[in-house]
C-alpha cells in the first residue's frame, strides 16, 4: 500500500497502535536494492507493522549535488518493499514534508557531524537529522532501522535520539555487498563499466586494513596511508577522504586503543561512493 499524505499514514498507524501493534520504520530515499531490503526484512522480523519511507530529501543535498538526478522508481520500490515485508510505503511530496513556511531544523553539533562526510558536505547531516526527526514524529516507531553503510549517519542519529530523549530504538544493520565486494548503493547506477570495475578497490583496501589491524597495526595515520595507497592504484579514483577514527565516538586518535572505523569517500567521475569497515580484534 502506498500512502502519500501524513494524515492518512497517521490514521492508519493510530488504528494499529490502538490494537497494541509494534511499529518498525525503515527510512529510505528509494531506488531500493538488497541493502534496503535487508533492513525491511529485519524490521518485519521484529515488529508487527513495517513502514518504509521513500523520500528523496532535498535538505540533505548541497548545491551542485545530485538531488534532481537522484534515481527514482516508486512502482519498482513498492513492489520490492512489499515483497520484503513492508505494510506501508510512505511516499510524500516535498510540499507535504516541507510546507511553505517550514523553517525548523534539528542539528547535532560537534565533531561527529564535522568530520568525514561532514567536512565535504557541511549541511548534509542537518538535513538528515531534520527529516528523520520528522519521520519519527509522523510514524512514532518503536524501532527504526539504518545501515552501517552510512556509519557516520547512524552514529549521528543515535546521538540525536539520546540527546533529545526520543522514544525510539535505533537498530544498525550490516553492510550488504555485491558479489565482488562493492557496497550496494542507489548511486552505483551512475557508474560507467570501467568505473564500476575500479570501484571494487574500496572494499579491497578496507579489507586489507582490517587484516592489518588484526595483525597488530594500530597506528591510525599508517592505516589511512595504506588504504589510500591501494585506492590510488586505480586511475579513475579521486579520494575525498580516507579516515580512521575511534569507534563509535568518532574521535581522533594516533594509536587506536580498542575499536576504530576506517571510512572512505571516493569519487569515480561524478559519482561519490562511501564505504567503511570496523577495525576490531575478533
Ligand atoms: P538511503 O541512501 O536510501 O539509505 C536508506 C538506508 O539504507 C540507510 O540507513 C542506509 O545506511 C541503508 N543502506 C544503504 N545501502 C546499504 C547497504 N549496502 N547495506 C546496508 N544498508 C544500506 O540514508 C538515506 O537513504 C537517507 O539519508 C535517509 C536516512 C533516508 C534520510 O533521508
Amino acid at each position: 500500500m502506498i500512502v502519500t499524505t501524513i494524515s492518512e499514514l497517521r490514521s492508519f498507524l493510530k488504528e494499529k497502535r490502538s490494537k497494541g501493534k509494534s511499529i518498525g520504520l525503515v527510512p529510505t530515499m528509494g531506488f531500493l536494492h538488497e541493502g534496503h531490503l535487508s533492513l525491511i526484512k529485519r524490521a518485519k522480523a521484529e515488529n508487527d507493522v513495517v513502514v518504509v519511507s521513500d523520500f528523496v530529501n532535498p535538505t540533505q543535498f548541497g548545491p551542485g549535488e545530485d538531488f534532481e538526478t537522484y534515481p527514482r522508481n516508486i512502482e519498482r520500490d513498492t513492489e520490492m518493499a512489499v515483497g520484503a515485508g513492508a505494510d506501508v510505503v510512505f511516499y510524500p511530496s516535498v510540499e507535504e514534508m516541507y510546507p511553505t513556511g517550514s523553517s525548523t531544523f534539528v542539528e547535532v553539533e560537534g565533531e561527529i557531524t564535522r568530520v568525514l562526510c561532514g567536512a565535504s558536505r557541511p549541511t548534509h547531516f542537518r538535513g538528515v537529522t531534520t527529516v528523520v526527526n520528522m519521520l519519527f514524529n509522523i510514524v512514532q516507531p518503536d524501532k527504526s532501522y539504518f545501515g552501517q553503510k552510512d556509519a557516520q549517519q547512524a552514529a549521528v542519529l543515535i546521538k540525536m535520539v539520546r540527546d533529545t530523549h526520543m522514544p525510539v530504538d535505533i537498530i544498525v544493520c550490516p553492510i550488504v555487498r555485491e558479489d565482488d565486494g562493492l557496497a550496494m548503493s542507489s548511486r552505483n547506477t551512475y557508474l560507467s563499466d570501467e568505473e564500476r570495475k575500479q570501484a571494487v578497490v574500496l572494499s579491497q583496501a578496507l579489507k586489507i586494513a582490517a587484516d592489518s589491524f588484526k595483525n597488530g597495526d594500530r597506528n591510525a595515520r599508517e592505516l589511512e596511508k595504506h588504504i589510500a595507497d591501494i585506492i590510488n592504484t586505480k586511475p579513475l579514483a579521486q579520494i575525498d577522504y580516507v579516515s580512521v577514527y575511534e569507534y563509535p565516538s568518532l574521535e581522533q586518535a594516533e594509536i587506536i586503543s580498542e575499536k576504530a572505523l576506517a571510512a572512505v569517500a571516493v569519487k569515480f567521475g561524478k559519482t561519490r561512493l562511501i564505504d567503511n569497515v570496523i577495525l576490531e580484534v575478533d
